[in-house]
């Protein structure tokens, strides 16, 4: 394989540190419990941990509302903490990188709380203010459930102030050259130190236009490609990753000429996965996989079937989006914004069969995997607490107290108790004895697609077949193919195609069964196959 990049092979864990482990007892996960568990998540075969914000905030938004850049959250340790957790994660092989949220602070920034008190203060200028709401009325509301408005009026500065996310989070003014300073000065903070890279969130939203529905503007291009150059000048081989909603013409955007971001979430594939199960029918995930257009050599996608936020069915149509809700959210509390705020084995009914079939496709579509927290053992969620809470809630460790996860009598938010996905039945030590266990799953998964440099970078084509309920394609580097077939649905297929492989042996990766190639295949129920010549 030529040139690729520890990015574009690796396997991405995202982590809610004061989800993962407790290390103090005060209810709170911390740095100290991450470093304590990296041996599990070495176990898996996992290569770069993306931490949700660590920094100083009033956690209104769980960490998008950062009252500090340069610090850390006192409920989860110290910057010494932060610099171990570092290093013991680079001697282990494992990357580590952070969310940076550089399209607006806390309202109790030191930017915001002097701005908004004084207009001849250089910090006034940080953010977006009006004298009225008139203003960008074609931008839409994303935290529909909460906000009424983009603008919020502050007492303090007698002006309304702009904010795309919730109004605890005053959107920065990226007209002003003084925030792009400050963005840099961060990054390079952060990189300086030996992180390897950053999730930089709410990518779209950093300018406003009039007359634009304010997303996806030249303007916010030039200034990545600015933070492309100075991570480029300074720190090569660390990654940027572009966390942007949005039709994947839109996302190539992002890529810019290979000078933008590294890599760039796949959102619109994602629903499609749940749909194409659900209805038993492929065609989505085909007609979306040929939009996606070609990205340049050493940027790559990002994959993935849940993370911290609620499953944003934005990228797709009303009416599938009706679907969705009707048949993976059936009650109202399920339902968050545009989207569901469920985990992955409660919305696939912990049918194991399911769970390991959409990780199959994860893991050998094109894209770096990333695994949400608690999904490596088919955590449940809790829909009774708020916002996106109930997929936030402790890591399940074992069956004692707390799930194993705290020695305090109340922790942040109570760990999953219930009859299907308790503790007592779902946790890390059951599943690492239980060889049939989805964290054994994950860490084959991983380790084939180590052993298969066609998984990673080899050249995708669908399989021509008829069966518009089975879902097939190749992975080619060189000489290597590798045939990922996938059924769909809950009967029995039998699945007949062409192949360059007729009459040799072919060796399903997975189990070691052998398979006569040019021959039809019977598939049971969601049963996948990964074909390759013996
Ligand atoms: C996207 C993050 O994933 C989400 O959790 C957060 O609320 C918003 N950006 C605002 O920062």
């Amino acid at each position: 394989m030529k040139n690729i990049k520890w990015y574009q092979k690796a396997v991405f864990y995202e982590l809610y540190v004061r989800a993962y482990y407790d290390s103090n007892g005060d209810g709170n996960g911390d740095l100290q419990g991450v470093i304590k568990k990296l041996d599990h998540i070495q176990s898996l075969g996992v290569d770069c941990i993306w931490l949700l914000p660590i920094y100083p905030s009033p956690l209104k938004d769980d960490g998008y509302d950062i009252s500090d850049y340069y610090g850390i959250h006192p409920n989860y340790g110290t910057m010494d903490n932060f610099k171990e957790l570092l290093e013991e994660a680079h001697k282990r092989g494992i990357h580590i990188i952070l969310d940076l949220v550089i399209n607006h602070t806390s309202d109790q920034h030191k930017w915001f709380q002097e701005g908004r008190a004084d207009v001849n203060s250089p910090y006034h200028d940080y953010y977006v203010w009006s004298d009225t709401k008139d203003k960008y009325a074609q931008a839409r509301i994303i935290f529909l459930d909460v906000e009424e408005s983009n603008w919020t009026w502050d007492e303090v500065a007698g002006k309304f102030f702009w904010h795309r996310f919730y109004s605890s989070q005053p959107d920065l003014n990226f007209n002003n050259p003084a925030v792009h300073e400050e963005m840099l000065k961060i990054a390079d903070f952060w990189l300086k130190m030996g992180v390897d890279g950053f999730r930089v969130d709410a990518v779209p939203y950093l300018y406003e236009r009039e007359g634009t529905n304010c997303e996806n503007l030249s303007e916010t291009h030039m200034f990545l490609k600015k933070l492309r150059k100075f991570v480029d000048e300074n720190y090569p081989n660390r990654v940027l990753i572009c966390e942007a909603n949005q039709w994947p013409n839109d996302v190539r955007e992002y890529f810019g000429n290979g000078d933008e971001f590294h890599m760039g979430f796949n959102f619109p594939i994602m629903p499609r996965l749940y749909l194409a199960l659900a209805t038993e029918d492929v065609t989505p995930i085909i007609k979306i996989v040929d939009a996606c257009p070609e990205i340049p050599e050493d940027c790559q996608w990002c994959t993935f079937l849940r993370n911290h936020d609620e499953l944003t069915l934005e990228m797709v149509t009303e009416e599938v989006r009706h679907f969705m809700w009707d048949y993976y959210a059936p009650q109202p509390r399920m339902r968050q914004n545009l989207g569901i705020r469920r985990r992955l084995a409660p919305l696939l009914n912990n049918d194991l069969k399911k769970i390991k079939l959409l990780n199959s496709i994860l893991f050998t579509m094109p894209g770096t995997p990333v695994i949400y927290y608690g999904d490596d053992i088919g955590m449940g969620d809790n829909i009774w607490l708020e916002d996106r809470n109930g997929v936030r809630t402790p890591m399940q460790w074992t069956n004692e107290a707390n799930g194993g996860f705290s020695s305090a009598r109340k922790t942040y938010l109570p760990v999953i108790d219930d009859e299907l996905f308790g503790y007592q039945k779902v946790n890390v030590e059951a599943q690492a004895i239980d060889e049939k266990s989805i964290y054994h799953f994950y860490k084959q998964l991983i380790s084939i697609r180590k052993q298969e440099p066609a998984l990673i970078k080899g050249e995708f084509s669908w399989i021509p077949i008829e069966d518009k309920r089975v879902l097939a394609y190749t992975r080619s580097l060189d000489e290597e193919t590798v045939y990922l077939i996938h059924n769909m649905t809950s009967s029995m297929r039998t699945v007949k195609m062409e192949m360059s492989e007729s009459g040799k042996e072919l060796i399903d990766l997975l189990v070691g069964e052998y398979y006569q190639g040019g021959e039809p295949i019977d598939l049971a129920p969601y049963d996948f196959l990964w074909l390759k010549s013996h």
